[in-house]
């Protein structure tokens, strides 16, 4: 497969968990997010609730790698409110001109997942390659192997019948810094390749 970035948002490591098991399976490399403001405690969370219902990116720490470097980015966040997290969020507004072919995942507690998937590919304004969305409780008993299985298997397919990336953003450098101000936000397992 084509080099391959997994880009991801955990706060208390299950999307982390998933994100590692997806790049064992497609040797993909891997960026955690991390919030500039520290999300813990009962303020925390509900500043997390907060940001996520209201659609604000929250500020993230310069990058390590440049989204143009890959033709295919995978995306991963925990479920908040119902909607994805505010730093992945920031991620997807800073960086989504960069992007190419993306694949999207998520876990949750219980549901909001494919509400989740939906606005993820809304914002990054691309039909993804496959989905995946998790519970939490089915990663922490290790209940997600195959469906990572699968879920990199319908990617592979997805990208053989593309016949690769298609270099829409050839030519353009991702910032590896993060910019000062936020732009504007505008069955245990599931997973698809549309
Ligand atoms: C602020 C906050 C809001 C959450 N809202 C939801 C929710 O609406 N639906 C849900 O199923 N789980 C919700 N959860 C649970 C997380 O989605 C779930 O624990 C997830 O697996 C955590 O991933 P992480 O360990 O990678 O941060 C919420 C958790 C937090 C911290």
């Amino acid at each position: 497969m084509d080099p391959c970035l997994i880009v991801y948002y955990s706060r208390s490591g299950v999307t982390a968990t998933v994100a590692r098991a997806i790049a064992e399976v497609c040797g993909a490399e891997l960026e955690a997010l991390r919030a500039v403001q520290p999300i813990t405690g009962v303020p925390g969370y509900l500043r997390a609730a907060w940001q996520a219902l209201s659609g604000q990116p929250a500020p993230i720490a310069p990058l390590r790698h440049s989204a143009d470097a890959y033709p295919l980015l995978l995306l991963g966040t925990p479920v908040w409110a119902g909607h994805m997290s505010s730093p992945i969020r920031q991620y997807i507004l800073q960086q989504r001109p960069y992007f190419r072919d993306v694949a999207l995942f998520c876990t949750m507690g219980g549901s909001g997942g494919a509400s989740v998937m939906q606005a993820m590919a809304g914002l990054c304004q691309r039909e993804p390659l496959a989905t995946l969305c998790l519970r939490e409780q089915d990663v922490r008993a290790g209940r997600h192997v195959d469906a990572v299985r699968d879920f990199a298997a319908s990617l592979a397919l997805r990208r053989l019948q593309r016949g690769g990336a298609d270099g829409q953003a050839a030519g353009q450098q991702a910032p590896l810094q993060t910019p000062a101000s936020s732009a504007p936000g505008g069955s245990a397992v599931s997973g698809s390749a549309p």
